[in-house]
């Protein structure tokens, strides 16, 4: 089979990396989760005791920051200067870190070339965060762009155990609107679906009938492709 770039975006919450899991699982091929590496920048910054909202500090920070998907029987893990840091990077005060570094248009630009090398490296992949179909892969094979009513997403959000137990579901609902506000009115590369890219709502649906559907459009683009 011919490699396949599958991109999917869309707000958190959404169930972007179920799905992107679960076709990877399918095809066999790799799957990125691209926000990884804005939390590691996150990360870094928290560690070197940098405001994530200082630019001039952050972007010296990420110039020297070697971060690095390394491909593991069991999954994708992430490396910070050569550490492993995939649980490290999911503490919440990491999550609000990596919405405010990755509004920072040279830590966009080091990551975004980061994930085209990624790309041209490995043989298919499905990537997933909020400007693979419009940025990262502009001409990946296909674009899904997911979405779901916001009390969808928070709820999800709530009950994966985002907030393990320390802040309330109205919490998390101001948390997420805040993060996506962030994502969807930055300057660089705003989280907006690609012109091409296939629209699908996963509000009144499960996480199997979100695969089902974008299953039979992978085998539609590859059918047509080999
Ligand atoms: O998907 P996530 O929650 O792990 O992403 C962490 C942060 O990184 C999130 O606030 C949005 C940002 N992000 C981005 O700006 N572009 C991407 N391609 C992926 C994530």
């Amino acid at each position: 089979m011919k490699p396949l770039i599958i991109a999917i975006d869309g707000p958190s919450g959404v169930g972007k990396s179920t799905l992107g899991r679960a076709l990877a699982a399918h095809l066999g091929c790799s799957f990125v989760e691209s926000g990884a590496m804005y939390r590691a920048v996150g990360l870094k910054s928290i560690e070197s005791g940098v405001d994530c909202r200082d630019v001039a500090a952050v972007t010296a920070l990420v110039e020297r920051a070697e971060i690095r998907f390394v491909e593991t029987p069991a999954g994708m893990r992430v490396h910070l200067d050569g550490r492993d840091v995939t649980e490290a990077i999911r503490a919440s005060d990491v999550t609000d870190a990596a919405s405010i570094v990755s509004t920072i248009p040279r830590v966009r630009e080091l990551m975004v070339a980061q994930q085209r090398a990624l790309g041209d490296s490995i043989h298919s992949v499905v990537m997933e965060g909020r400007d693979i179909g419009t940025v990262v892969f502009p001409s990946a094979d296909l674009k899904i762009y997911l979405d779901a009513a916001p009390d969808v997403r928070s709820t999800r959000r709530f009950n994966d155990g985002e907030s393990l137990g320390q802040i309330t579901k109205s919490e998390v609902q101001e948390q997420i609107e805040e993060r996506d506000r962030r994502d969807r009115t930055r300057q660089a590369s705003p989280l907006t679906p690609a012109d091409n890219a296939i629209h699908v709502d996963s509000s009144q649906l499960t996480a199997e009938e979100v695969l089902e559907r974008v299953w039979s459009m992978v085998e539609a683009v590859a059918a047509r492709k080999n």
